[in-house]
């Protein structure tokens, strides 16, 4: 349900502007700046990831009340193992709580929990809660939200790469071998379409190991706005933005082929 009356004059305006029948069906997102935000106000690292939660409720409410269908976030990358213990045991211990307590809501949502990642290489604990979010919300028929956890692009495709030469890989290459298609099937966001729009913060201009086989044609929006600051506002405006651009997939623009330019 879109609760418009409780926005701010702003975003209420925005959201006017979006175009329903041309949404993004999936919105990826990077997540960044959660240090930034709370390095300015002189708190601890983890006061900007746990204020970062905010922005989570806020896009993933935002995104369901649309009508988008898969929205995933980058929520703990293969890499970020490389932070201090402390903090990515903080991190590990926030999502657990987030979880805990918002399954309810995102389950009354009609929201589909999902994850990508090696999942089996997080501590138990963090697995639990994320199996008991899953088998929650398994049967629900809206949007599908999905977590990137212990995840990388480069790991992702990989893994694909492993699981294809165990499922009879070498019968699949006597047979002509994988096309692009079959291929995309074995990597964790098998079923879904790929990312149209693919949101970083913070200005970072750069992919981070994110999604790299499906962004191949997502259209990228960056904001200078850090990630505890995002709300529905900064949502609408990607949209808004995503919904000007021409996505040509390396043909021509259909303005061009009707003037019959060469
Ligand atoms: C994003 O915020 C959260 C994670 C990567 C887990 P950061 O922690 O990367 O924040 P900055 O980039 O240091 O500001
Ligand atoms: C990307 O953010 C990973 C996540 C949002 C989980 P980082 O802060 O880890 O990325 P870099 O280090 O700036 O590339
Ligand atoms: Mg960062």
């Amino acid at each position: 349900m879109l609760r418009s009356h409780r926005m701010p004059k702003k975003t209420q305006s925005l959201l006017g502007q979006i175009d329903r029948a041309a949404l993004p069906v999936h919105i990826a997102i990077i997540m960044d700046g959660n240090g930034r935000w709370a390095r300015k106000r002189g708190l601890p690292r983890v006061a900007g990831h746990r204020a970062g939660i905010n922005a989570v409720r806020e896009v993933v409410e935002g995104s369901a009340e649309l009508g988008v269908s898969v929205l995933t976030l980058y929520a703990f990358s293969v890499e970020n193992w490389k932070r201090p213990q402390s903090e990515v045991r903080m991190l590990m211990k926030l999502l657990k709580e987030y979880l805990h307590k918002e399954i309810e809501a995102i389950h009354g949502n009609n929201i589909q929990f999902r994850t990508i990642g090696r999942i089996d290489e997080l501590d138990s604990s963090v697995q639990i809660e994320i199996e008991k979010a899953i088998a929650r919300t398994s049967q629900n028929t809206g949007m599908i939200f999905n977590v990137a956890l212990n995840y990388g692009g480069r790991a992702e495709i990989v893994d694909a790469v492993n699981r294809l030469l165990r499922n009879g890989g070498p019968t699949a290459f006597q047979a002509g071998g994988v096309t692009e298609k079959d291929f995309a099937a074995y990597l964790y966001t098998a079923g879904l379409p790929d990312p149209d729009l693919l949101i970083r913060t913070s200005g970072e201009l750069r992919i981070s190991n994110f999604l790299l086989w499906q962004i191949a044609y997502a259209e990228i929006w960056v904001t200078e706005t850090l990630w505890p600051d995002f709300g529905k506002q900064h949502l609408y405006d990607a949209i808004i933005a995503f919904q000007k651009r021409e996505r040509r997939y390396g043909g021509l623009s259909p303005r061009l082929v009707r003037t019959g330019t060469k």
